[in-house]
């Protein structure tokens, strides 16, 4: 989990509760039939979401360790997410919002109440750093079914106040980064306290010199983009993206709206003008590789794009984070819904590179190149489900959103999706060619 202090119990017990509470909150003011949302592929029924966070806290905390039976028979049945399919996820009828908060409310009861008995083992907090991580991987699908859905934008009390935060340097002039080439760390470092197996473990990688955009593409650039035809240029797209952007009938982000000349987004149940100076979000990879192609750049490799945000010339190592090894802060990166959406790309100088990119950590998450594969020394955890289904046929994201948890994330830390996905927080930044 990051932090080192993160191991110990008040830590843990505060993580879980915290977990739970955004998660509480996301769900709050969700009608019944909002709850269970609509019918469509990646989107999860709210009222499932409630339910698998309690199911997989009392699946590793209450029966792997302590041999329980599950408090509500059936359960496997309807929250295991990955013995049953998306397909299937609205054949269920589900327990109501009462029963269904009971029973995960009396899950975190007993888990922070087996916590608070006794200073955990390491394989304990393995697994209580795993249930409170998982949540908040699951807060961050919370959102974007509510965005998704067009549901009103969630009330959540950790939202800053936006017209102070954060201070944008109106100065700053997005440019390429010149990173020279060399043998560079890809992975996590063995002292970390939690790392999820596809991390594991660092080795060593050649890179050849590289240029990359000091900040993610932003809405300005992407207009620029499909003002230019770019969804409906054959030549932009490849094979695979043309066979997508055909199917789906893609004429832009998902959810641009056409206002006249210009264009806005939706966010949540509101259309607001699109702010040029934002990150693109909600496109996918094969929008990234079309626009890149029309700029004539590329999408940064992994190990680009870890070199850039957390590798320091000045003393040759790899830092945790993009400004050093010490936790995220208001003032170095947009996390933990704080900006209730996202911001400007200029913003959080505090949170730069040693080579000098901008919000490599928060705000959105950014595409990289690479289809995910395991590392070199990988090795499948207890959890056996999250990574190893998936190599080989996801794309990989990197350095968090704005809704993602200080705690949960890190340089080396790999989220993946399948290429077509867009409804995610997903943004990219470019690579020149050339390496210069
Ligand atoms: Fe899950």
């Amino acid at each position: 989990m990051g932090d080192p202090a993160c191991s110990s119990a008040e830590t843990l017990r505060v993580a879980l509760i915290d977990a739970r509470g955004v998660e509480m909150e996301l769900l709050e003011g969700l009608d019944e039939r909002q709850m269970l949302g609509t019918k469509a592929h990646f989107l999860e029924p709210p009222i499932w979401e409630m339910g698998h966070v309690g199911w997989f806290q009392e699946l590793w905390i209450l029966r792997h360790l302590d041999g329980q039976s599950s408090l509500l028979p059936g359960s496997d049945a309807m929250y295991d997410s990955f013995n049953v399919s998306y397909k299937r996820r609205w054949d269920h009828r589900y327990p109501s919002r009462r029963v269904t908060c009971e029973y995960v409310s009396e899950i975190l009861r007993r888990t922070v109440g087996r916590l608070e008995s006794r200073e955990p083992t390491p394989e304990e907090t393995y697994f209580y750093t795993l249930a409170a991580l998982h949540e908040d991987m699951h807060t961050e699908n919370l959102t974007l079914i509510r965005q998704t859905l067009g549901y009103p934008r969630p009330q959540l009390t950790r939202v800053g106040p936006r017209a102070t935060w954060p201070p944008i340097d109106l100065t700053y002039q997005p440019h390429d980064v010149v990173v020279p080439g060399g043998t560079f760390l890809l992975g996590a470092a063995r002292e970390e306290p939690f790392v999820f197996d596809n991390e594991k473990w660092a080795h060593a990688v050649e890179v050849a010199p590289f240029a990359i955009a000091s900040t993610p593409v932003t809405n300005a650039e992407y207009q620029a983009f499909v003002n230019d035809d770019g969804y409906r240029r054959r030549k932009l797209w490849s094979h695979r993206g043309w066979d997508w952007r055909r199917r789906e009938g893609a004429e832009h982000p998902l959810f641009w709206v056409r206002d006249g000349a210009s264009w806005a987004e939706r966010q949540f149940d509101t259309v607001v003008p699109l702010d040029p100076w934002h990150p693109v979000v909600h496109v996918n990879w094969y929008e990234a590789e079309a626009y890149c192609r029309w700029a004539g750049r590329r999408l940064p490799t992994e190990a680009e794009w870890e070199t850039a945000a957390a590798f320091d010339p000045a003393t040759g190592r790899k830092c945790r984070f993009p400004w050093g090894d010490d936790a995220p802060t208001a003032e170095r990166a947009s996390l933990d819904f704080r900006a209730g959406g996202t911001i400007d790309v200029r913003a959080l100088p505090a949170g730069d590179s040693p080579l000098g990119c901008r919000q490599m950590i928060g705000n959105v998450w950014e595409w990289v190149d690479d289809t995910f594969e395991p590392y070199p020394e990988f090795v499948c955890d207890p959890y056996r489900e999250y990574s190893q289904p998936y190599f080989g046929q996801k794309k990989v994201l990197r350095g968090g959103c704005w809704t993602t948890r200080s705690r949960l994330i890190r340089a080396t830390w790999r989220n993946f999706y399948m290429r077509h996905r867009r409804n995610i927080f997903s943004g990219f930044r470019t690579v020149g060619h050339g390496g210069s």
